[in-house]
C-alpha cells in the first residue's frame, strides 16, 4: 500500500494498454520490463482521482476511452521525464554566445533572434538562452519560444519559480544573484526574463502550429524517448523551421546522423550543431 493505494502490480493488459496510449499521444516508447516505472509514476494520478489502484486508473481510461481527455493528459504528463538543468552542457551555450549570435548579428543587425527551445520542460534551457542574451547582448531584439508536451510543466516553466536544488543545478551564483528573488521555498526568476520567453504546450509528435522561422532550435534529450520513425520525421520538419544557414541543438546522446542525410555536424566552439545541407553556411 502506497497511503491508501492497493500496490498490486499491473495487469500485462493495462501495462501493455499504458505502453500504447503513450506511444500513440506522445510518440514516448516504453520498454518492456518498465512496469514498475508506469506504476510508480501513476500511482499520485491515481490517488488524486480517488481511485483504489493504478489498475483501477486504467480500468478508468480504458472505459472511457477518449472521453476523458484530461485524465488521458494527467497519465502523459506523470510519464513524461522532466529532467533538465539551468546551462546543461554548458558548451552549445558558450558556442552560442562566442560565435553563433556574432555572425547572426553581422549578417543581419535588424533581424531579431528567433531561438525555439522544444521540449523546454520546466525552462531552465529557455531562460539560460534569455539570460545569456541580457548578460552578453543587452538589448538584442530576441524572440525564444519554449514548448513542451507537459501541460503542466509548461504552467511551471511560466511560473518561473525554482526550489534550492534546481537553482543548485547548472545556474553560476551571479545570475542567481542578479535575475532571482528568493521567496518562501525557493526563488522567482525575474519578470524581464520572464517576458523574454513565450511558452506554449505543443507535441512534437502531432500536428504542428504555425511556427515562425528560427535562427537556432534546440532540441535536447527528447529524441531519445522516440523512435526511429519518429525522430526522422521530426528532424525532418524541424529543417523547414530553421533560417538558411540556421543551427540545430542536439543532445549530447543524440545525432542526425544515420537518422536524418539532409543535416550535416559542424562544430562550433567546442559544440557540435547541426544545419540543413543545402543551407550550410
Ligand atoms: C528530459 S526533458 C529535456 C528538457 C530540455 N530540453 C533539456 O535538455 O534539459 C524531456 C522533455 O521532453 C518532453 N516531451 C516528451 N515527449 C514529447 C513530445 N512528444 N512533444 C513535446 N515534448 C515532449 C517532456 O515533457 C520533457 O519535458
Amino acid at each position: 500500500m502506497i497511503g491508501s493505494l492497493d500496490t498490486t502490480p499491473l495487469t500485462s493488459g493495462n501495462f501493455q494498454f499504458i505502453c500504447d496510449l503513450v506511444r500513440r499521444d506522445a510518440a514516448i516508447v516504453i520498454e518492456k520490463g518498465k512496469e514498475y516505472l508506469v506504476e510508480t509514476r501513476l500511482a499520485p494520478v491515481a490517488m488524486r482521482e480517488g481511485l483504489a489502484s493504478v489498475n483501477a486508473l486504467v480500468d478508468v481510461i480504458r472505459a472511457v476511452g477518449n472521453g476523458n481527455p484530461g485524465l488521458t493528459s494527467s497519465v502523459i504528463d506523470a510519464l513524461t521525464t522532466n529532467e533538465t538543468l539551468f546551462f546543461r552542457d554548458l558548451n552549445p551555450f558558450d558556442a552560442l554566445r562566442d560565435h553563433l549570435i556574432p555572425k547572426f548579428r553581422a549578417a543581419n543587425p535588424a533581424t531579431p533572434l528567433s531561438i525555439w527551445s522544444a521540449a523546454s520542460s520546466s525552462g531552465q534551457e529557455a531562460y539560460s538562452i534569455a539570460m545569456l542574451l541580457n548578460e552578453s547582448f543587452p538589448g538584442q531584439p530576441a524572440r525564444i519560444l519554449g514548448t513542451d508536451i507537459s501541460n503542466h510543466i509548461v504552467k511551471r516553466a511560466v511560473a518561473g519559480r525554482y526550489d534550492q536544488l534546481e537553482v543548485n543545478r547548472g545556474l553560476p551564483a551571479k545570475l542567481l544573484v542578479k535575475y532571482f528573488r528568493q521567496e518562501t521555498g525557493g526563488w522567482l526568476l525575474d519578470e524581464r526574463i520572464r517576458r523574454q520567453v513565450d511558452f506554449r504546450t505543443m507535441n512534437l509528435a502531432g500536428n504542428w502550429p504555425l511556427l515562425p522561422r528560427f535562427h537556432v532550435v534546440f532540441l535536447r534529450n527528447v529524441m531519445i524517448y522516440f523512435d526511429l520513425e519518429t525522430r526522422r520525421r521530426i528532424l525532418r520538419k524541424v529543417r523547414d523551421t530553421l533560417i538558411p544557414g540556421g543551427y540545430l541543438v542536439l543532445g549530447s546522446a543524440e545525432t542526425t546522423v544515420m537518422v536524418d542525410p539532409g543535416y550535416v555536424p559542424v562544430s562550433v566552439g567546442k559544440a557540435t550543431f547541426y544545419q540543413a545541407a543545402a543551407q550550410k553556411t
